[in-house]
């Protein structure tokens, strides 16, 4: 059975933006996000509260996160410490995201921690937020392969995932940061999940396209009962600190498939993909989304 309503957690602006060489002006990403926003899409991931040396290309959060702030849809950001997260508060972000690991090596290459350090550090962000009412999720990357390890074991994401729940993050958000996995793992790391304790209803899924597997992976999720999916317009993305990351699941290939299996997203396609040839045209390099080439070719 599929889910009769899927909630497209949009990252475009944020991890899409992230990984680009050129630096996007401010006041281009605050008509992205507007125009996201006019396309339907009702969580858009804004920005980074992080280290400006890190990632330059979000060093603007604080001039970007007034100009959208007043738009009616939530607007999440990242935080991995309480440097981040005062920054946030002071702007009135009302949700946040903290980034964890489940390999020691993009532990070390994202956060310049181990994964326990990491998640000694976000223990007090998550509890300072919680008592605001802040809403919080829990990202956690290299869930299906990391590229200095290799495959990861399930368990090891099981743990991380658990210690996430624990320190009370409100849903998590399973990443397949370089694009390896493919549906039976995807549907094995589900499963196990669930015998530990960990509900579906608190799982997101965000996949990247490296290999071409991200609505299959996505799909194998909804069968799981899995209703939140990240997604990047136009394809956006990847990760500076992973090299071999492509860009996400195009959030247009992602309302294409829901379309057809008859799954509410109140997305307009036909303005998402204006969006994301416009946001190409910004980047100077066309979107790899099949589904945004094969609209804008109409
Ligand atoms: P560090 O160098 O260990 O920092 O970096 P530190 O804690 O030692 O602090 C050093 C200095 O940085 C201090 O300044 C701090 O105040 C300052 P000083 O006292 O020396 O003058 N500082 C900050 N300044 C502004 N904002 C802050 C902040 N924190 C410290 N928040 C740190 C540790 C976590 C800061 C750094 O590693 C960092 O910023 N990392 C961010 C990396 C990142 O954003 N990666 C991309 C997001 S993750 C992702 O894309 C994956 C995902 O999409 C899912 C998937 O696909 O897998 C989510
Ligand atoms: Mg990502």
């Amino acid at each position: 059975d599929l889910p009769a309503r899927v909630r497209i957690h949009e990252v475009g602006p944020r991890d899409g933006l992230q990984n680009e060489k050129a630096t996007v002006p401010t006041e281009v990403k605050a008509d992205f996000i507007r125009k996201l926003a006019d396309a339907g899409l009702t969580t858009i991931e804004a920005t980074s509260f992080v280290h400006p040396k890190w990632v330059p290309q979000l060093a603007d959060a604080e001039q970007l996160f007034p100009l959208i702030s007043e738009l009616p849809v939530e607007l999440p950001v990242l935080v991995p410490n309480e440097r981040g997260l005062d920054r946030a508060l002071t702007l009135g972000a009302r949700r946040i995201a903290v980034f964890a690991s489940a390999t020691e090596s993009f532990a070390k290459a994202n956060l310049n921690r181990t994964v326990d350090e990491a998640l000694a550090m976000f223990e007090p962000v998550v509890a300072r937020a919680k008592a605001d009412k802040v809403h919080v999720r829990g990202y956690l990357s290299m869930c299906f392969g990391d590229p200095w390890e290799g495959p990861v074991p399930v368990h090891q994401v099981v743990r991380v995932c658990k210690a996430l729940m624990d320190m009370g993050c409100d849903e998590l958000s399973l990443g397949d940061t370089i694009g390896v996995a493919t549906p039976a793992h995807v549907q094995s790391l589900l499963s196990q999940l669930n015998e530990e304790g960990v509900p579906t209803s608190a799982i997101g899924v965000h996949f990247h396209d490296t290999y071409g597997q991200a609505l299959a992976n996505t799909l194998a999720a909804l069968q799981h009962g899995v209703t939140t999916v990240d997604a990047s317009a136009g394809g956006l993305g990847g990760c500076p600190y992973a090299k071999s990351a492509t860009g996400n699941l195009a959030t247009e290939d992602l309302v294409w498939m829901l379309q057809g299996l008859g799954i509410d997203t109140g997305v307009d396609l036909g303005r998402l993909t204006a969006t994301s040839v416009w946001m190409a045209a910004h980047l100077d390099r066309p979107s790899p989304s099949r589904t945004v080439r094969a609209l804008s070719h109409k």
